[in-house]
């Protein structure tokens, strides 16, 4: 393969939203690599998922220690990715990686103890050839170990300068508001909390969006296709090759039920009358909340990320429309 040399219009394409009350913008799509870049993934392929998505102005890839399968190797292909060309633009770049979900045995290799993080962000950075990562996120909390321990972890990685910002992911609203004043007592603000958001997944909104924009902390949503429920490639049964079918995969196939069809169905009319595949509009409707900084997509094929970066076209919804997709959202079938 060419040395890759990136597209010099890329920032034209794309729009950067600031995050919370911090000096970084994000992409409004960014790439997520949990999925499509592990050892059981084909590099020639992933790469050019990579190089589209920089290409296209997404400047965000996010990362975690045990995105693969198997664990690790999501990180170790980007290291590689970045050697090959993609890592003379460091700079235009926000890396992030997490720690918190099982990585390796044993009582240090979870959760939110000091001993485990710290350990786990060298790694990272190994695998990926780093000197610091963007990002580095607790994962999910922890019940067992005091937020306190979890926190000035965090707050110490960036003093190392192993981490420029700091984040959480997973945290109810409550754990949040704690997590941000112990980071805020450390004089390291919390950049970000990155939530599961989607129109199939909502618990955020009560509460957790609220806190945030109050807080000035960004909030970037991942699976927002609902892993590829929120698309139309479950109309018609579940395709080979597809997450649901793959044994690596983490959709389920009984996720992918009569009732949640139905309302994808319901939900692709909509999104066709709006010129728009389900993908995009699934997309756009988290991007019309300006708290909303950013949205993580994974993506299997270069034709998938390009269906996703589409969605910027048209984040604008009439009234009309957003009453409808309510109507379907929160329809009872049976
Ligand atoms: N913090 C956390 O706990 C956490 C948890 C989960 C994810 N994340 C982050 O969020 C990122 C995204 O999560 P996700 O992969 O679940 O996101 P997603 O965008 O909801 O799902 C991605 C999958 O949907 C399908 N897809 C994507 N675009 C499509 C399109 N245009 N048309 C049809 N199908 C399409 C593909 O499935 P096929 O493989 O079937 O083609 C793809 O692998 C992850 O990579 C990770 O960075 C974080």
């Amino acid at each position: 393969m060419e040395y890759y040399k990136a597209d010099p219009d890329r920032y034209d394409k794309m729009t950067y939203r600031r995050c919370g009350r911090s000096g970084i913008k994000l992409p409004l799509i960014s790439l997520g690599l949990w999925h499509n870049f592990g050892s059981v993934d084909v590099f020639d392929h992933f790469i050019k998922i990579a190089h589209t998505a920089f290409d296209h102005g997404v400047t965000h890839f996010d990362l975690a220690n045990n995105y693969g399968p198997a664990y690790g190797s999501a990180e170790e292909n980007f290291g590689h990715i970045l050697k090959r060309g993609l890592g003379a633009y460091r700079d235009e770049m926000i890396i992030s990686s997490k720690a918190g979900y099982d990585m390796w045995p044993g009582p240090y290799g979870e959760w939110g103890s000091r001993k485990y993080l710290m350990a786990s962000l060298d790694q990272s950075l190994k695998r990926m050839g780093l000197d610091y990562v963007d990002i580095f996120y607790s994962h999910r909390p922890d019940p067992e170990t005091p937020l306190e321990e979890t926190m000035g972890a965090l707050a110490d990685m960036v003093r190392q300068g192993k981490a420029l910002y700091v984040g959480i992911s997973n945290y109810n609203a409550e754990q949040t508001r704690e997590a941000i004043s112990i980071l805020r007592e450390h004089k390291v603000p919390c950049l970000i909390h990155q939530a599961r958001y989607s129109m199939f997944d909502r618990w955020s909104e009560p509460d957790l969006l609220p806190l945030l924009e109050k807080e000035g902390v960004g909030l970037i949503a991942f699976s927002p296709l609902e892993q590829g429920l929120l698309t139309d490639k479950y109309l018609h049964g579940i395709p080979e090759n597809s997450r649901a079918a793959k044994s690596t995969g983490h959709l389920q196939r009984s996720q992918v039920t009569p009732e949640a069809i139905e309302k994808v169905r319901l939900l692709n009319t909509i999104a066709k009358e709006r010129n728009q595949t389900l993908a995009e509009m699934a997309i756009s409707w988290l991007l019309k909340d300006e708290r909303v900084t950013s949205v993580i997509v994974g993506a299997s094929s270069v034709a998938q990320l390009m269906d996703n970066l589409n969605a910027l076209k048209n984040t604008q919804f009439a009234a009309a429309e957003l009453e409808a997709i309510e109507k379907v959202l929160q329809s009872k079938l049976t």
